[in-house]
């Protein structure tokens, strides 16, 4: 893979502001790209003289930076070719700060798992095993128990559904590989909530698309602009259910007013997650056609591996045929854990929401106290804030900060083009004692980016 100077000029963004040498922050920003993945790796590079012409800055400044980021090892280094993006070995691995702690994690948005509930629901999975020893094991379209389990969770909150409609899936991430690659084609236009999920960003680029970015501010989407981007489209990514990052949830008047000009996949990865709120009606509901993604791992666990797809009958069909070009089946004792789980949810949910409600109380409260210029954005459920910085240094703050301690996702990674460089996401989904610790950091690591600090390691990787 190549990548022009125009393109890594657009993920670059606005790089120039900001204190320190230009070589400095150009090496830090091309680093944090690369661990972030907007840059993959083994991607070309752009020659030194093309890109310094269209940075507008002298070859020197370039080459300088890419000699440090050769030394560090994150561009390969053979003489007269082209440098090409790499990781240094372990650099894709938590790193512990230099006085050996583990960084305190707030670059995941996922809550722990209700222990009990969990450990309830394997064994009885375990009891129910004997029952599919004597078949092969392999689900294309995911275990009966399981699609009638989300099946009828679908129907509770107020769309009818067959458990034919049903593909359970590894995950949601995997869910929307499977869809992209069943039904995307290179240069597709897939109109995307700008911000969105940075992985399926992933996907979409992976799949070569052209992405359509459209905004979701602090008052949330524009319905009007939103239907009329999606005409001509060949898909539309939305997270209308507890967006990530934002926790914003389209109203209920708006999920009708909306009039899809393309299909819609919807990501209900955080849809049980209402917050402050009654739980929205799926959107699904209001328009035919549209593709539902749900998960398991905001709801109980990530590592539970569950997701699924809800959709007609015929694509249900197609992309379980599709995926045997990606995997076999999702694990038996998963899928049965995860019927067991749904099957109480109404039981569960009440603790985890009031859990949830509890730590975003304690974050907020702890940014009012050591980030007073920071802003939360408004939110109405999900795993985390979308906080607005006084200026746009983002990216430096999420590469300083693992020297105090902390790993961040920098605002860009959840846009396109280096927009976000004035905002972060802010989980809640972490303990009391790491919260805390977890905002003293970025406050310190705010102060010293603020006093001119640049990154004097590598930061780690972001999963
Ligand atoms: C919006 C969204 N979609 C998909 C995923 C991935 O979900 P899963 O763990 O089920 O693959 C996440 C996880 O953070 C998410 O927030």
């Amino acid at each position: 893979m190549h990548t022009s100077s125009h393109a890594l000029a657009r993920l670059l963004g606005d790089w120039s502001a900001g204190p320190g040498p230009a070589h400095r922050r150009l090496a830090d920003l091309i680093r944090l790209l690369i661990l972030d993945g907007r840059l993959p790796l083994a991607t070309t590079m752009p020659g030194e003289r093309d890109l310094a012409a269209v940075l507008g800055i002298s070859r020197t400044t370039v080459s300088t930076a890419y000699a440090a980021l050769r030394e560090q090892g994150y561009l390969s280094a053979r003489a007269r070719s082209r440098s090409r993006t790499r990781v240094p070995p372990g650099g894709s691995r938590p790193e512990p700060d230099t006085t050996g702690r583990d960084l305190i994690d707030l670059s995941h948005a996922a809550p722990p798992a209700p222990g009990e509930a969990l450990h309830r629901a394997y064994l009885r999975a375990l009891d129910q095993l004997p029952r599919h020893l004597p078949r092969h094991g392999y689900s294309q379209l995911g275990l009966t128990e399981l699609r009638t389990a989300v099946a009828r969770r679908y129907a509770d909150r107020g769309l009818a559904t067959t458990p034919d409609q049903i593909l359970i899936t590894s995950g949601a991430q995997h869910a929307l590989g499977l869809i992209a690659r069943t039904l995307l084609r290179p240069r597709d236009r897939v109109v995307v909530d700008h911000p969105t999920y940075p992985h399926a960003l992933q996907v979409l680029r992976t799949a070569g698309c052209r992405i359509v970015p459209v905004a979701v501010t602090d008052t949330g989407w524009d319905v009007e602009s939103l239907s009329a981007a999606t005409r001509g489209a060949a898909m539309a990514y939305l997270l209308p259910d507890f967006h990530n990052p934002t926790g914003l949830c389209l109203p209920e008047r708006d999920r009708a007013e909306l009039r899809p000009g393309c299909p819609v996949v919807v990501d209900e990865t955080m849809a049980e997650l209402a917050l402050d709120v009654d739980p929205p009606v799926p959107l699904a509901a209001h328009h035919t056609g549209v593709v539902s993604i749900g998960s398991a791992a905001k709801t109980f666990w990530g590592g539970l591996r569950v997701g699924w797809i809800r959709a007609d009958v015929d694509l249900v069909q197609r992309l379980g045929q599709a995926r045997a070009g990606i995997d076999l089946g999702t694990p038996v004792v998963e899928q049965l854990a995860c019927a067991e789980l749904l099957g109480e949810i109404d039981r569960l949910l009440p603790d985890r929401l009031a859990d949830l409600r509890q730590r975003r109380g304690l974050l907020l409260g702890l940014l009012a106290a050591r980030l007073r210029d920071w802003t939360a954005g408004p939110s109405a459920g999900g795993l985390s804030v979308w906080a607005r910085l006084p200026q746009p240094v983002s990216s430096a703050l999420a590469a300083v900060a693992p020297e105090f301690g902390v790993r961040l996702a920098a605002g860009p990674r959840f846009g396109i083009g280096g927009a976000f460089e004035r905002f972060v996401r802010l989980p809640y989904s972490l303990d009391a004692a790491a919260m805390t610790a977890g905002i003293d950091g970025i406050a310190e690591a705010f102060a010293a980016v603020q006093a001119g600090r640049r990154a004097n390691t590598p930061p780690a990787a972001l999963a």
